[in-house]
């Protein structure tokens, strides 16, 4: 039995948590922690099938875990693409097994990658997915629709089967047109300037857009800057079933760190200046941004040591976002609503998730410093490392099973 005792809930008051069936006999009876709902990743790229020295679900689970993690949902722009029925299949296949070999059986859903040449798939397996992933620009992989065509049908499609559709909105064309201006230009932080906060406006309005003619229901990945913040407010005014979801480097890190981070920093859409980091943080007050995705995008150390242009986009992300959210509560940057709000009850609503009494026990104020010979995850290091936090998950219970963190 897991016997949680004496622990706190978000308001401060003392309460006696469930008692849980487990082959495990512990109780937990600590006045320092308090009580959350295990967090929900909306946003993650676990790289299996294809590209699993980079990350696999082995270590990822147990990076999730120690994040305090326990659903996550998984992008499409692995190798092969999960962009056909029996991609899905296979990659499903392979999760499966990974988690079993951990015996961790982390909730996981997937989303499907929308191709040109593969539109016809999403009918298929529009039972088994969360949702249709679409790159209106270039990222990591090949997956992109760049023509107004191809994204109206996606938008029809999803609206005909009822499927929400995430954008990756930063805008192909323009992106080109801005790396050719740039050429001449080798320094890590010139990738802010080519995909410009106007590159990925012009992709949200577009999405917007074809959600108004549609009604389909649009999920904004990684909103960064105040100007999108400012386009999703006037849809979300405007009653359309629009949602959006930011990041912790967005949030927590912005141009001020490619002195120190270098080819680390490099992350798409990039990172934006001290003032978008704050719209972020009062588009969060004011509920116009629902969501919190790591975007754990794992590359390994030698691949992000390359120079600019060879250097793949993307940083890790999971088993970091909760001390970061819980340290911006200590500085009253959120509340604890807030943060329950970004990282499992709006994802519930948004995904319709079923209920689970998935647990995460936290210590408001313990100091950790994030240092990368503590991570899970395989690529092994973090944009975080060195800093000082407040705040940290303790424990994870899920599984009829606790899983100390800290
Ligand atoms: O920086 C990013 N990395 N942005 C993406 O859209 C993809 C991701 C990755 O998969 O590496
Ligand atoms: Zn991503």
């Amino acid at each position: 039995m897991i016997r949680i005792e004496k622990v706190k809930d978000i308001y401060g008051a003392l309460i006696d948590g469930p008692s849980i069936p487990s082959k495990q006999n512990i109780t937990i009876n600590n006045s320092n922690l308090t009580l959350l709902p295990a967090l929900i990743d909306p946003h993650v790229h676990f790289r299996t099938p294809g590209h699993e020295y980079k990350e696999d679900w082995r270590a990822a689970s147990q990076a999730a875990i120690r994040g305090g993690y326990t659903t996550v949902f998984d992008m499409p722009n692995t190798l092969p693409p999960t962009i056909t029925q029996t991609y899905l299949k296979e990659k499903k296949t392979l999760i499966d097994a990974q988690l079993k070999e951990v015996d961790i059986p982390l909730r996981y859903h997937l989303f499907f990658g929308a191709d040109k040449k593969h539109l016809d798939e999403i009918v298929k397996v529009k039972e088994d997915i969360i949702g249709i992933k679409v790159f209106m620009g270039c990222s990591t992989g090949n997956l992109v629709i760049d023509d107004d065509e191809s994204l109206e049908k996606v938008f029809c499609i999803a609206a005909e089967n009822n499927l929400l559709v995430a954008v990756h909105a930063e805008d192909e064309q323009l992106l080109q047109q801005r790396k050719h201006e740039f050429l001449d230009r080798k320094e890590y932080a010139v990738h802010s300037e080519i995909r410009s906060v106007q590159v990925a406006c012009r992709a949200v309005k577009k999405a917007i857009a074809l959600t108004k003619r549609y009604q389909t229901r649009l999920y904004i990945l990684h909103v960064s800057s105040q100007e999108e913040v400012r386009l999703i407010d006037h849809a979300k005014q405007a009653g359309l079933p629009v949602y959006a979801e930011t990041t912790p480097h967005h949030l927590f890190l912005d141009t001020a760190a490619y002195p120190l981070l270098k080819g680390k920093a490099v992350v798409n859409p990039p990172l934006r200046l001290a003032a978008d980091r704050k719209a972020l943080f009062s588009a969060i007050h004011a509920g116009i941004i629902d969501t919190i995705g790591s975007d754990h995008a794992p590359h390994t150390p030698a691949e992000k040591e390359q120079p600019y242009g060879e250097c793949p986009s993307g940083m890790p992300g999971i088993e970091t976002t909760l001390s970061l959210l819980l340290n911006a509560h200590y500085e009253n940057l959120l509340s604890l609503e807030e943060i329950i709000s970004l990282t499992s009850k709006r994802a519930r609503e948004i995904f319709n998730l079923e209920k689970t009494n998935d647990m995460v026990l936290v210590d408001l104020k313990k100091e950790i410093k994030i240092s990368d010979k503590d991570l899970k995850t395989k690529c092994g290091w973090s944009p975080y490392a060195g800093m000082v936090l407040h705040g940290c998950p303790v424990y994870t219970i899920f599984n009829n099973y606790c899983y100390q963190t800290n």
